[in-house]
């Protein structure tokens, strides 16, 4: 298997320098309609090449970058496993979501052992449903998108990117060049529309097995979302629970507030020492409406544009 592994992995690597792609942003590769980054591409690879056995308890937190994800993989974790721990030692307390909720495509790069983790396996992805469902979809397992308004997201990953980008390389992307590459659908994952229908559809086509999940519903209404977020896991909320306040507990545990304070997610931790994200990065602002404070009314109106015609007809609106 390591050695099919690592045969599988030079052939990739190969591929990939083959591909249509450019480093101006985020070294990334157009593939099959979608601009992924090499690990997320590798990933995908190795997923079609059959080196991930998928299980009908699987959950997976889907999202385009900078969408919630964090937040979700916090929500998630701590209502499943709510009769494990309690809200004083919770691991959410020491340790950062995404180590908790890994990538896969960032277990299946680094080859790790994802057999014999316990279920119901919890992972996240980036990866459209496109290109990620022949090989889970049929084992049964459940997908929740988190989605956001693309204003935010763009704004949101515009100073993430550079802000991570600028410790290996000194040049920033100007809002201006970013702004042209995400309206041209050229983002990390992108184009976002694409990305976002991808689950909007399945999650109509199968909603027992794709829940949608809207950044700025969690912020309006956090405590009804993660009833629903349960109950979708088949795993709701037992009337002495919710008398018990138990998922208020939950929902203040993954809070914005008390999640960018911990220390674990202080400026210098960095749970993945082979990148140069650090926890910290992940928590910024966390509040809805932050793009009005970067992008001029015509850039808002151009993206309210873009949106409003990719979106035409598929019922699913910001
Ligand atoms: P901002 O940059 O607008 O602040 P992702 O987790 O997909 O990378 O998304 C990151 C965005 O979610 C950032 O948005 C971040 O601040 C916000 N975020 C992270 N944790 C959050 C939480 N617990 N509650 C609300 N927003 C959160």
């Amino acid at each position: 298997e390591s050695q099919r592994y690592k045969e599988a992995i030079r052939k990739y690597d190969e591929l990939v320098q083959t591909l249509p792609g450019d480093d101006v942003w985020w070294t990334r590769h157009l593939y099959k309609g979608f601009w992924l980054p090499s690990g997320g591409l590798i990933g995908h690879l190795l997923l079609e090449d059959h080196h991930f056995h998928s299980k009908p308890t699987d959950i997976l937190v889907a999202s385009s970058p900078k969408c919630g994800t964090t937040w979700v993989k916090a929500l998630i974790f701590a209502s499943l496993n709510r009769n494990i721990y309690d809200f004083v030692t919770h691991p959410l307390i020491t340790t950062n979501p995404h180590t908790l909720v890994p990538f896969l495509e960032k277990c299946l790069y680094r080859n790790e052992n994802t057999d014999s983790l316990p279920s119901p396996r919890l992972f996240g992805t980036h990866l459209p449903y496109t290109l990620l469902r022949d090989y889970v979809k049929d084992s049964g397992c459940k997908f929740v998108y988190v989605c956001r308004n693309p204003k935010d997201a763009f704004v949101s990953m515009w100073l993430f990117l550079n802000k991570v980008m600028s410790r290996y390389r000194p040049t920033e992307v100007s809002l201006q060049d970013a702004f042209e590459m995400f309206t041209k659908g050229a983002s990390i994952f992108g184009p976002f529309w694409d990305h976002v229908l991808s689950y909007w559809n399945a999650s109509l086509e199968a909603p027992y097995q794709v829940l949608f999940v809207m950044y700025e519903n969690l912020q309006r209404e956090p405590v009804a979302q993660v009833k629903r977020l349960a109950e979708f896991l088949d795993t709701p909320f037992s009337m002495e629970e919710e008398k018990a306040g138990v998922i208020q507990d939950i929902v203040k545990l993954c809070s914005f507030d008390n999640l960018n304070n911990l220390e674990v997610n202080k400026v210098e931790s960095n749970s993945d020492p082979s990148t140069t994200i650090k926890n910290h990065d992940f928590f910024r602002k966390g509040k809805v409406g932050d793009w009005k404070n970067y992008l001029t009314p015509e850039m808002a109106a151009c993206l309210d544009q873009i949106t409003a015609e990719k979106l035409r007809g598929s019922g699913l609106s910001f």
